[in-house]
């Protein structure tokens, strides 16, 4: 089954959205890359919009002080999504340029490990459900109203972004031809401050105590929600549905077990459950119950 052409398209295995076009994808293998260039890969759901703002926060000033009122999508833009059509030689050192390419569709000059990639990955089962709603919410997205329907897509990767497992095994896999950070949203939910702090030693960014404060306050999902900079409030109307959702919706670890049934964790588990064991990742599944 191929999916709707209105909504996706695909490109060498993976499924882009129509933000963007074979031909500009064409041109990313030889995207140049400087040696302080930053990436932000994600599967989609994992957490991307809040490592975006964490990574604002982290290295524009005033965005952590609040003079300036620069969006998110204006300071860590897409790669493979240049919406607003930037030239993005221009953006300011270090760039920080976000992604949902598949580790084999990157720059090839991200393979020479100088320039940074942080890798988020959260427990599948939250990111089909978040991904379940956000589809509601985004009109460029295929709605699909029957869980049951939608959870088939996931799992067989027919959705934007295609398979969730491969994604991220592939990543994980290839770990050694990048120069890379993997973190969890879980651990970022449980220890803010600590994975701000990884980020930081991994970006080789100082930031003192106060600084710090500022980043996690400023990081949480009640503070991010007010703040129209990071919520991505701003994207219009022929975009979002508003009053089916928002990016920034639940924000909490274990959420799939108010959704699924028992029998839908049980086709989940079936399908993915001892792959997902063969992943170099420990899940956290409940924010309470970390077996
Ligand atoms: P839920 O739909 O489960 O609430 P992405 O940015 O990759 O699209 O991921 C979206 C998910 O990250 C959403 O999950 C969203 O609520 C969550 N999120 C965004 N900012 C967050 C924050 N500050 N703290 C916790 N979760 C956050």
């Amino acid at each position: 089954m191929e999916l709707p052409k209105e909504y996706v398209f695909k490109y060498k295995g993976f499924y882009f959205g129509r933000d963007t076009s074979p031909e500009y994808l064409d041109t990313l293998e030889d995207f140049e890359i400087n040696d302080s260039d930053i990436f932000l890969a994600t599967y989609p759901k994992s957490g991307t919009v809040w490592t975006q703002n964490i990574l604002s926060l982290i290295f524009f000033e005033g965005h952590r002080n609040g003079t300036e009122n620069v969006e998110n999508l204006d300071r860590i833009p897409w790669l493979e999504y240049n919406i607003k059509k930037k030239d993005y030689t221009t953006l300011p050192s270090p760039r920080i340029l976000a992604t949902h390419l598949p580790y084999y569709l990157v720059p090839r000059g991200l393979r020479n490990k100088r320039a940074r990639i942080i890798y988020i990955t959260r427990n599948p089962k939250d990111v089909m459900i978040s991904y379940y709603h956000f589809s509601k919410y985004i009109k460029t997205l295929e709605e699909i109203p029957d869980l049951n329907i939608f959870m088939e897509r996931f799992l067989s990767g027919k959705v934007l972004a295609s398979s969730w497992l491969d994604h991220v095994s592939g990543w994980f896999s290839h770990a050694e031809d990048f120069n890379i950070l993997f973190l969890t949203y879980e651990e970022m939910k449980k220890d803010l401050r600590s994975a701000v702090l990884k980020i930081c030693n991994f970006l080789g960014k100082k930031l003192n105590e106060e600084e710090l404060d500022s980043v996690v306050r400023q990081a949480t999902f009640e503070n991010m929600r007010k703040d129209p900079r990071a919520n991505y409030e701003s994207l219009p109307d022929d975009i979002v549905e508003r009053e089916k959702g928002s990016f920034l919706r639940k924000g909490t670890v274990g959420d799939w077990k108010n959704t699924m049934t028992v029998a839908q964790n049980e086709r989940f588990d079936k399908v993915l459950g001892e792959k997902i064991k063969t992943l170099p990742i420990k899940f956290i599944w409940d924010i309470n119950n970390e077996a």
